[in-house]
C-alpha cells in the first residue's frame, strides 16, 4: 500500500487536481485537516478522520499516518493548498520513508497564487513584479522574520499565517523602509465560501484587515493595485500588454 499526501486547493472543493479527488475517492482511510473542504470529506467513502487544529503535534500525526499504511489501509492525507508549501508535507514523506512505507505526493494548487487570484490579484505581472518572496509570519522556532530583507526584496511579499501578527509585520517592513503607500491586501478564506478581503496602503491595512478572520494571506505589492484595473475593461489600456 501507499500512503499519499493530497493537496486539497486552497478551500473551493472544485480545485483539488483530478488525480487528487480520485484518490480521496477510492482511499480506504482519509487523514485530513480542518484546511479541507467539507465537500471533498464528504467524497471519501472509507474512514475519515480529521485532525484536531491543537493538541495534536506533528510527531502524532506522522505515527497515525505510519499506523494506517502499516494496517495496510491505503491512506490519503489530505492537506490545504499545496503539502509542500508551508505544508509541513516534506517532514511527513521522511517520517513514512523511514518506517518503510511506499509515499506519493499529489500536488495542490497553492494558496500562493490561487488566494491573489481570487481577488484579481496576479503574484506576478509583466512590467510590474518578476519575483515573489513568500514567508511564514510563524516560524516554527519563534525567531523573527528579517524586515530589511522582506523591505528590500523587489516584487511581491506574499505573507502565510501572518493575521494573528499583521501589526507587528507591517510595523516591522514599515521600519524597515518599505514605503508606506505600497498597495497591500488581507485575504480571508479566498475562494471559499465567506471569503473577505481587504485593500490599501500598506500603513492603512492593519486597520482596514479588522475583523477578517483566519486563514488569511497577505499580499504587499504593487500587483495589487492591479486587481481594480483587471476588472475594470475601460482601464486595460494602460496595462503593459502583448
Ligand atoms: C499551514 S499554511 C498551508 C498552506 C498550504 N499548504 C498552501 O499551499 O496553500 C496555512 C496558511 O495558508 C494560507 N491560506 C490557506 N488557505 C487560504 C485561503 N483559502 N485564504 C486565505 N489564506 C489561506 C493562510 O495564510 C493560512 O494561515
Amino acid at each position: 500500500v501507499t500512503v499519499y499526501l493530497v493537496g486539497a486547493g486552497p478551500g473551493d472543493p472544485g480545485l483539488i487536481t483530478a488525480r487528487g479527488l480520485e484518490l480521496v475517492r477510492g482511499c480506504e482511510a482519509l487523514v485530513y485537516d480542518s484546511l479541507v473542504a467539507p465537500e471533498l470529506v464528504e467524497e471519501a467513502r472509507g474512514a475519515t478522520f480529521r485532525i484536531p487544529r491543537e493538541g495534536l503535534t506533528q510527531a502524532e500525526l506522522n505515527e497515525i499516518l505510519i499506523s494506517l499504511g502499516r494496517e495496510g489501509l491505503e491512506t490519503v492525507r489530505l492537506k490545504g493548498g499545496d503539502p509542500f508549501v508551508f505544508g509541513r508535507g516534506g517532514e511527513e514523506v521522511l517520517a513514512l520513508r523511514r518506517a518503510g512505507l511506499p509515499v506519493e505526493v499529489v500536488p495542490g494548487v497553492s494558496a500562493l497564487s490561487a488566494v491573489p487570484g481570487s481577488i484579481g490579484v496576479p503574484i506576478t505581472h509583466r512590467g510590474v513584479s518578476a519575483q515573489v518572496t513568500l514567508v511564514s509570519g510563524q516560524s516554527a522556532g519563534g525567531e523573527e522574520l528579517d524586515f530589511g530583507q522582506l523591505a528590500s526584496a523587489p516584487g511581491t511579499l506574499v505573507v502565510f499565517m501572518g493575521l494573528a501578527r499583521l501589526p507587528a509585520i507591517i510595523a516591522g517592513i514599515l521600519a524597515a523602509g518599505k514605503d508606506p503607500a505600497t498597495p497591500a491586501a488581507v485575504v480571508s478564506a479566498g475562494t471559499r465560501p465567506g471569503a473577505a478581503s481587504a485593500q490599501g496602503e500598506l500603513n492603512a491595512i492593519v486597520e482596514l484587515a479588522t475583523g477578517l478572520a483566519s486563514p488569511a494571506l497577505l499580499v504587499v505589492g504593487e500587483v495589487v493595485a492591479l486587481a481594480g484595473l483587471l476588472e475594470r475593461p475601460a482601464d486595460l489600456s494602460s496595462l503593459a500588454v502583448g
